[in-house]
């Protein structure tokens, strides 16, 4: 089976097992992901927005134009890469995403990520940071790579060793010079972090 036809079963997954049953009534669709399969980084964002709840796709509204900017400032785009988001139901009205609604989504992350096998995991913003990295406090550590093994959920003797690159969110970068600045900076060890792991 391809990479896309196992992310294509982790889709339907999700829907057969009515995974937030409270957000799937607010929702309008489900936001699974989208981006190239073989990607060595794939980009996890906290959870669909307005735009992105009609479009079914991930970041498409202002703060996806903005990660559109920075991709292009590493010559990125977004063939290059996968994205996707811990959450996969829009939140109402945007809220934050509760404890329990990462929980339940992230087997279904946890898959995705199974069948990718990236080199890099990008997080954007904190829900993201900690779904991996529990302790991390973003506002110290972004920016900085850390290198974690991933336990396969059927096989935990099977590990997928990622680089973890903690950054701020887009959108709360977007209206915030001083974070707009240590964001772009950030974004700019990307291309270092590409370049060790394919020599
Ligand atoms: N913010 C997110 O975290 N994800 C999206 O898909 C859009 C906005």
């Amino acid at each position: 089976m391809s990479k896309q036809q196992q992310l294509d079963e982790i889709r339907q997954k999700i829907l057969d097992d009515n995974v937030t049953p409270e957000l799937v009534e607010t929702a309008t669709q489900l936001v699974f992901g989208s981006g190239n399969p073989d990607a060595e980084i794939v980009f996890v964002g906290e959870a669909p927005g307005k735009k992105e709840d009609l479009t079914g796709e991930p970041f498409v509204g202002a703060a996806g134009k903005f990660l559109d900017e920075m991709l292009q400032s590493v010559n990125l785009q977004r063939k290059d890469i996968y994205i996707t988001n811990i959450v996969k139901y829009r939140p109402p009205n945007n809220r934050d995403p509760l404890p329990e609604e990462k929980k339940a989504f992230l087997p279904y992350l946890q898959a995705q990520l199974e069948v990718i096998q990236p080199k890099v995991v990008v997080t954007l913003g904190r829900h993201s940071a900690n779904s991996f990295l529990p302790d991390l406090q973003i506002s110290r550590e972004h920016g900085h790579p850390k290198q974690v093994q991933l336990a396969f959920r059927d096989d935990p003797s099977q590990v997928l060793e990622v680089i973890i690159l903690p950054l701020f969110h887009p959108a709360a970068a977007l209206y915030n010079g001083g974070l707009r600045q240590t964001l772009l900076d950030d974004f700019l060890t990307i291309p270092d972090i590409i370049k060790k792991i394919t020599h």
